[in-house]
């Protein structure tokens, strides 16, 4: 299958590294449906593609992936557009920098929420709906790297629940045709981080190799377990 024939859904695509990945997806001419909560920015990256006139083809739809009817909703675009989805590419997250404060626990609740149930959500939504081929889901871990600036606890909590959810439920899923990644990206610079080096965009590039890869190696993706 060449990059043409794949059918993405990006989810977090309106900032940071979605924003990115999506660019460089429908560049080299994948199909992507993009998502994330703010439609005016859903909409500037759809006319920034068609103005490049990109190679593959977007679609854009708003959810949030702490409401799961509008996941819902969002997979049923895929399937009537698609008929199926090849890849889930989540990128939504919130990064807290902070230790935990009781009077914050809001905000732990939104984070835990968007780091990691929302791709529980969504695999599930996969898995009940999505039959016609495999489908691989991948995730990105939690912000920045331990030795970074600033050390995250919402990087170490939901990175070790992804790995911890994606070798659990991995076996199980893969049985039904999901293959669960997790891509551990380096500190980029996006609106989430803007005191690391590296770019969004030249994080991206390598992370869509990544990607490849893990499409290629139907679950077996030694490249994500590092
Ligand atoms: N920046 C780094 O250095 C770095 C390094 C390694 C890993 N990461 C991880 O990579 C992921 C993305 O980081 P980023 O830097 O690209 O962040 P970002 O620029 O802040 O983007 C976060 C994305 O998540 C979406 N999002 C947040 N809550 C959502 C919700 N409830 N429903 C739907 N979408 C939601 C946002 O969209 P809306 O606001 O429009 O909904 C936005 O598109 C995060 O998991 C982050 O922890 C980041």
């Amino acid at each position: 299958m060449t990059s043409r024939q794949f059918r993405f859904l990006v989810v977090g695509a309106t900032s940071g590294m979605g924003w990115y990945l999506t660019q460089a997806l429908v560049s080299q001419g994948a199909s992507v449906l993009a998502s994330g909560r703010r439609a005016g920015r859903l909409r500037a990256l759809r006319w920034k593609l068609l103005g490049e006139r990109a190679r593959g083809s977007i679609l854009i739809q708003t959810a949030d992936v702490l409401d799961p009817s509008t996941l819902d909703e969002l997979l049923g675009t895929a399937i009537e557009a698609w008929r199926g989805l090849d890849c889930l590419v989540y990128t939504a997250g919130i990064y807290l920098p902070a230790a935990f404060e009781p009077s914050q626990s809001k905000d732990w609740s939104r984070l835990f929420g968007a780091n990691f149930a929302g791709f529980h959500h969504l695999v599930s939504a996969i898995n009940a709906r999505v039959s016609d081929r495999p489908v691989h889901a991948i995730a990105f871990t939690s912000s920045l790297a331990k030795g970074g600036p600033r050390e995250s606890i919402a990087y170490g909590l939901t990175k070790r629940l992804l790995e911890d959810y994606c070798q659990r439920a991995g076996g199980v899923l893969a049985l039904n045709r999901i293959f669960l990644h997790i891509v551990d990206p380096g500190p980029f610079r996006s609106e989430m981080n803007p005191t690391c080096g590296v770019g969004a965009s030249e994080a991206s590039r390598r992370t869509v190799a990544r990607i490849w890869k893990c499409l290629a190696d139907k679950g077996s993706c030694s490249a994500c377990r590092k």
